[in-house]
């Protein structure tokens, strides 16, 4: 099973602050929700909070500490290794953040499908984990991106995991 951790962030690894995405990029969410659809996504229980429901026509994971935390639509659960049983028929899942689930998925994850954001977030206070390059290939990269309703230019690389 492919463990592909999808994320957006700045020049400093900065993804979130005060709970929420630093800036809209409308264009971004278009691609994730591509890539997403029709797959199964899996995110910590803040960053379900920021989102408020499920979304639609994926399967929804939560990781939560709170062995009461449910919601409509939701699987819960409470360790990241429950993946292995629950996802074991799927090709790929998405682990979509945020900074305690990335970290919580990184030295599993074979693949990384990362926007990288031309800007320095101001007074962020979630970070994607930081990674051993060397680790990882590039094996594709966009042009600079940046439509009509997008605060900032972004570039989306697929990295591979070379080394375990
Ligand atoms: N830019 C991006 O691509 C992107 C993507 C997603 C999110 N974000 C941003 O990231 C920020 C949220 O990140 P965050 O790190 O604060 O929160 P988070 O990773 O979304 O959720 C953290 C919660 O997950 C649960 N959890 C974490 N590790 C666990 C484990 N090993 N076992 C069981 N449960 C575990 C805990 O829930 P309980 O407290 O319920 O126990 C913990 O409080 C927000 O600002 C959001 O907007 C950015």
């Amino acid at each position: 099973m492919e463990i592909t951790l999808i994320a957006a962030f700045d020049k400093n690894q900065a993804i979130g602050k005060q709970g929420d995405l630093p800036w809209h990029l409308s264009s971004d969410l278009k691609h994730f929700k591509k890539i997403t659809t029709g797959n199964t996504i899996i995110m910590g229980r803040k960053t379900f909070d920021s989102i408020g429901k499920a979304l639609p026509n994926r399967k929804n994971i939560v990781l939560t500490r709170n062995e009461k935390w449910e919601y409509e639509d939701i699987i819960t659960i409470n360790n990241p290794n429950e993946i292995n049983s629950i996802c074991k028929n799927e090709n790929e899942i998405f682990i979509i953040g945020g900074a305690e689930i990335y970290k919580a998925f990184l030295k599993t994850a074979t693949k990384m499908i990362l926007s990288y954001v031309e800007t320095e977030v101001e007074f962020a206070d979630a970070f994607f984990p930081v990674f051993e390059k060397e680790h990882w290939t590039i094996v594709n990269q966009s042009e600079l991106i940046r439509e009509e309703k997008d605060d900032f230019p972004y570039r989306i690389m697929t990295l591979k995991r070379v080394v375990k």
